[in-house]
């Protein structure tokens, strides 16, 4: 390994911080070793903070509709061949009346921005679901809303929110979406969500289209400013719908590299080994826990409607039943030398609402 790599990484794991330059410079010396090192402090840094605890939450994809047209995104509104669904309260509520049983203790409702979900219908489904399971946390993660309709679902119940802030780069940000989205109204949500008292998640792609050191080494600098409670990184994966269909997919080795680097960089962050890690290697959300990471979100949708959430092309687990991808995982985990709790798994920097 190249000298100045293992002096940025000790220096990452000392202080918990790098300067813009360094932290791009570590991305582009990048190197196998380096890999090694920085999963083998990460790991240990987990440990110290959640012991061998990885924590799970139940995915329900209750939205393919979507009004937005994100470049790399499967539904997005111009892919005329998505087939789209809506999940009805009842559907919602049985499928975390199963998950429940199946030892989870947080549901996150995530879909499109379907104008269907207006904040009555949603609050009303947190709602119920709050009632029916008062020891769980609900999350949600359906995109961009004004502050006062974050304000009415926190109020509703909602503990967390998950909106992935995508590239921390200005014209990054642009050459990923179309005019009609902004970098700021993306940056205000995030913000608002926080202020508003949410746990919060954001996160990024790694590889995606015009993506570069510079760019990654912003949207570090963007997590330990920002620090969120929850960060989902994944590989870009191409849907052969959209514009970005010819593009390369983002690498495993640099998933985990940068997993490792966040881990290293907020060490109570939680952080998902995500099912696009999975789906770009069959043992990739395993290498996740590996590397850092200490959530896994295994689907809950109804399996009828899972091939239609379809973000990316050959997405894992849309065949199987949520009892079956629950088991599954529990092996995968223990394959790691972690164990699945049965929790709701809160930021350990935020106290129960
Ligand atoms: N590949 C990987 N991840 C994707 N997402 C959307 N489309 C893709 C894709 N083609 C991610 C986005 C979004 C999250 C819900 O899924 O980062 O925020
Ligand atoms: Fe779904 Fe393995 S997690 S089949």
């Amino acid at each position: 390994m190249d000298i100045r790599e293992r002096k940025l990484i000790e220096k990452l794991e000392d202080k918990g911080t790098l300067s813009p330059d360094e932290y791009e410079q570590l991305i582009i010396l990048r190197d196998d070793q380096a890999l090694e090192m920085l999963g083998r402090l990460a790991t240990r840094k987990r440990k110290a903070v959640f012991g061998d605890a990885v924590y799970t939450r139940g995915l329900i994809e209750i939205s393919s509709i979507c009004k937005n047209n994100c470049l790399y995104c499967g539904i997005r509104k111009d892919n005329s061949e998505a087939k789209r669904y809506r999940l009805s309260k009842e559907e919602i509520c049985s499928c975390a009346d199963e998950g429940y049983e199946l030892g989870f203790r947080t549901f996150v409702l995530q879909g499109g921005e379907d104008a269907f979900f207006t904040d009555d219908v949603l609050c009303d489904i947190v709602a119920s679901l709050k009632k029916a399971h008062p020891d769980c946390a609900v999350t949600l993660s359906m995109g961009e809303r004004k502050r006062e309709s974050y304000q009415a679902l926190f109020d509703a119940g909602a503990d967390r929110y998950l909106l992935r802030h995508e590239t921390a780069d200005h014209k990054h940000y642009e050459l990923l979406h179309p005019k009609e989205m902004s970098f700021d109204n993306r940056m205000r949500c995030l913000h608002d969500l926080k202020d508003i008292g949410y746990q919060v998640g954001c996160g990024f792609m790694v590889g995606s289209p015009y993506q570069t050191p510079k760019t990654l080494a912003k949207d570090l600098v963007f997590i330990e400013q920002f620090k969120p409670d929850m960060c989902g990184i994944g590989p870009f994966i191409p849907h052969h719908n959209t514009p970005f269909r010819d593009e390369a997919k983002g690498s495993l080795e640099l998933t985990l590299f940068l997993l490792s680097v966040i881990r290293l960089m907020l060490p109570d962050i939680l952080l998902p080994a995500t099912t696009a890690l999975g789906t770009i290697d069959p043992k990739g959300r395993e290498k996740g826990i590996m590397a850092g990471a200490n959530v896994v979100m295994p689907n809950l949708s109804p399996v009828s409607v899972r091939k239609k959430y379809e973000l990316y092309d050959n997405k894992i687990c849309t065949g199987e039943e949520s009892a079956q991808c629950r088991g599954c995982l529990e092996e995968r985990i223990k394959m790691t030398g972690c164990r699945l709790v049965v929790d709701r798994g809160d930021s350990p920097r935020v106290k129960e609402k």
